[in-house]
């Protein structure tokens, strides 16, 4: 019943709302699956572009990750095959315009849920963006998408964080009294609408700036308030479900913002927290936050031992940036600058070290960091160059800006 309820909205108001059209003048990018991402979060950035990749988007909805992640795979000339999978018929319409607008055709299409993956085979990675929270028992998902799994392969999700999403459970609640059965969903949408107009200053959905999604479209109001099977997590609960499907957490997104040092400043508070490993240092962060609404999360399996996420140790590390190559991004830098980012109400600004806009300029995705060193001004020597580097990687990795490749033989 409430799968049919599911799919019955996503093919009235497929979400997000999204135009084949605009392909022509943007890729939308984001996390999760990003090319650059996944070689770095899940195969230590030591992913083989010359090897087949198959990959699976999970509820791949209007189509965001799927031509995002094709679109990457195809300009790497990755042997890959995309496999979008949706509930939905008109999400996958959309979708499947978006990618004949680009002339992707490395995505095979089909309709059917992410609870019957028996006879897709395994996969490299798994994408499943907004979708689990939806299920009617969350952990089915978390345990199929687990089983479709290559040994080494990853996931990358998404799902609702609960304190950011303050308000919108209230308003959900308010609109179950007041819609009824088999009301058209325009009838509800207009109805919503009402009841928005009539929220009070002090009720929490209104006083809560980080929620907007009601405010563009009919399909997002439908999607944030009158969802007929939805629920958020905090971290715990989602480290809880990943568990249990036998995976582990890799890393969350945007890493810093899951790291209370971020946050905290006092020597003394944060080392009470040293002992606490990765997921209990992100529900301290989550809790301090506040602003959390939704969660990213990058897994491997629990018997996946690797070190799964790359680090940034020798001279044979390439530094990737995620969203524009390293000219462009310092090429408006003041010498001197701090790097300074805003997440969700909160802004940081994280001090550079000297080299740090040198350094940038050279980071173009290709060249390795012993090649950037030799080509810096005076060539300093590595024990100069290296922590230098660390910092600016510190900083700008922390916000999922800067990512690491290493070439592969
Ligand atoms: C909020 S949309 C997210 C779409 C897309 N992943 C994105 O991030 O833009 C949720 C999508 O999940 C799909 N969905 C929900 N339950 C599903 C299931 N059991 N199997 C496959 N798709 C499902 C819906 O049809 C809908 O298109």
């Amino acid at each position: 019943m409430c799968a049919d309820q599911v799919r019955d909205q996503y093919e009235e108001f497929p979400y997000p709302t999204r135009d084949p059209a605009d392909e022509r003048r943007r890729l939308i990018t984001g996390s999760p699956s990003h090319l650059a991402e996944i070689n770095h979060y899940i195969f230590g950035g030591r992913l083989d572009f010359a090897q087949p990749f198959r990959a699976l988007i999970a509820g791949g909805g209007t189509g965001d990750a799927a031509i995002m992640l094709a679109q990457h795979l195809s300009d790497a000339d990755v042997p890959a095959e995309v496999v979008y999978l949706d509930l939905s018929t008109a999400s996958r319409a959309i979708t499947e315009a978006r990618a004949k607008a680009r002339g992707l055709s490395n995505i095979a299409f089909y309709t059917g849920s992410l609870l019957d993956l028996g006879h897709f085979g395994e996969f490299d990675y798994i994408d499943c963006c907004g979708v689990l929270h939806h299920l009617p028992v969350p952990q089915e998902g978390f345990a199929s998408l687990a089983r479709a799994l290559k040994p080494n392969g990853g996931l990358g999700l998404m799902v609702y964080g609960e304190l950011g999403r303050t308000g919108v459970y209230d308003a959900q609640a308010m609109l179950r009294d007041l819609t009824r059965e088999g009301e058209s969903g325009a009838d509800k949408v207009a109805l919503a609408h009402k009841l928005l107009a009539a929220l009070p200053p002090s009720n929490r959905l209104r006083r809560n700036p980080l929620i907007g999604d009601h405010l563009s479209t009919d399909a997002g109001l439908y999607d944030l308030l009158l969802h007929s099977q939805d629920r958020a997590y905090r971290v715990p609960d989602l480290v809880a479900e990943i568990e249990t499907a036998g995976m582990r957490v890799a890393s969350f997104i945007e890493p810093s913002r899951y790291d209370p040092a971020l946050y905290l400043h006092d020597k003394a508070v944060l080392q009470r927290l040293d002992r606490m490993g990765l997921e209990d240092r992100a529900g301290f962060a989550e809790l301090l936050a506040g602003n959390m609404k939704k969660h990213i999360v990058y897994c491997v399996r629990r018997e996946n031992e690797a070190e799964t996420v790359a680090a940034p140790k020798g001279p044979g590390a390439i530094p990737v940036l995620r969203d524009a190559p390293g000219p462009e991004f310092a090429k408006n830098m003041p010498p001197g600058a701090a790097f300074t980012a805003s997440l969700d109400g909160l802004e940081f600004s994280m001090p550079l070290p000297p080299l740090a806009r040198d350094i940038l300029l050279l980071c173009d995705g290709n060249h390795s960091l012993d090649e950037i060193r030799k080509s810096l001004p005076g060539a300093p020597d590595w024990f100069r160059f290296k922590p230098q580097f660390d910092a600016v990687y510190k900083a700008l990795n922390g916000f999922n800006k800067m990512l690491l490749r290493f070439p592969v033989n």
